[in-house]
């Protein structure tokens, strides 16, 4: 199993960290265009090996695409990250241009490949691959639905005064601040719905707090997260390399399911050696209905952007 990480940063280095921890891929590349900065931070991991017990050969390149010749997975996190203030969709500008270049390089050299795409803003960046890189649309995955559940799980668990593990939650819809549709509803502590123990108004906050999960961190450190996004992305990967069969909501090309097609937005996937094996469509009520087509509306407003 090789994977390819574009974009050495921190969540790239991140989440070649985490894949090599959980020892699942034989080899990770990372691969930067800034000169001798994946190679420093290839260099530096690997000697975390010996004592992080594994042995994933992670190798740094500049530039070099020849070098991720027949990846099974593809991860791109190239692009500019937000700075405090900035939404997800004011870096549209910069990294549309770098994530279509990097799609089309990466299938150059892996015509096989499954791509994840994590940069911003995600859910128009995996639409732009959609349109440009000529992959099926089960090998398009935006990862958004994971680490935003993630945030929620976090954001439950501190209401309820219970450990992370008792809580089971998910996020859907777009991967912004207004777009996310935290699940409340069918949030449980070991399978009783949260909704039994969160006041209303706690709830609204837990929501609330959810859906600036990203923004609060980019307030508190200067640039946007890297431990959350890049854990979600190695449990994205780990899950198709290891053909698990796990479901995460991604960012996925919709073709009528929840109503909607031609977008790519927050839904309930199943994961498996071949991306997506299965959107799932839960049922919504007419409140997550509506906040879900809101959330399509700021994304395609996103989208309608893409010179395409
Ligand atoms: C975040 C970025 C990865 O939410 O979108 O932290």
């Amino acid at each position: 199993m090789k994977v390819t990480v574009v974009g050495a940063g921190a969540v790239g280095a991140s989440c070649a960290e985490y894949i090599a921890i959980k020892n699942f891929a034989s080899e990770v590349v990372l691969l930067d265009i800034k000169e001798g900065f994946a190679e420093g931070k290839a260099m530096d991991l690997m000697q975390t090996a010996s004592l992080n017990g594994f042995d994933t050969k992670i190798t740094g390149v500049t530039s070099d695409y020849s070098k991720t010749a027949g990846s099974d997975i593809c991860v791109i996190t190239s692009g500019i990250p937000r700075k405090p203030g900035m939404t997800r969709e004011e870096l549209i500008g910069i990294n549309a241009g770098i994530v279509k270049d990097v799609s089309s390089n990466l299938v150059k050299h892996s015509p096989k490949t499954i791509i994840i795409v994590v940069s911003n803003p995600m859910d128009t960046m995996t639409y732009l691959v959609h349109k440009t890189s000529g992959l099926d649309k089960n090998k398009i995955i935006g990862m958004g639905g994971a680490l935003d559940s993630a945030r929620f799980k976090y954001r439950l668990a501190e209401a309820l005064g219970a450990p992370i593990s008792d809580v089971d939650g998910m996020v859907i819809g777009g991967h912004s601040d207004t777009g996310m549709v935290p699940l409340t509803r069918l949030a449980t502590r070991n399978s009783v719905p949260v909704t039994k123990f969160i006041s209303e108004e706690r709830m609204n906050q837990v929501m609330e707090d959810t859906k600036v999960g990203g923004a609060t961190l980019t307030k508190l450190l200067g640039t946007s997260a890297w431990y959350a996004p890049g854990a979600a992305v190695s449990a994205l990967v780990q899950a198709i390399a290891c053909d698990q069969k796990k479901m995460f909501p991604c960012s996925v090309m919709l073709n009528g399911e929840y109503g909607m097609k031609d977008i790519c937005i927050g839904a309930p996937v199943i994961l498996g050696r071949n991306g997506i094996e299965k959107i799932v469509e839960i049922e919504l009520n007419d409140a997550e209905k509506a906040h879900m087509k809101e959330s399509a509306e700021g994304v395609r407003k996103t989208n309608d952007l893409l010179e395409l």
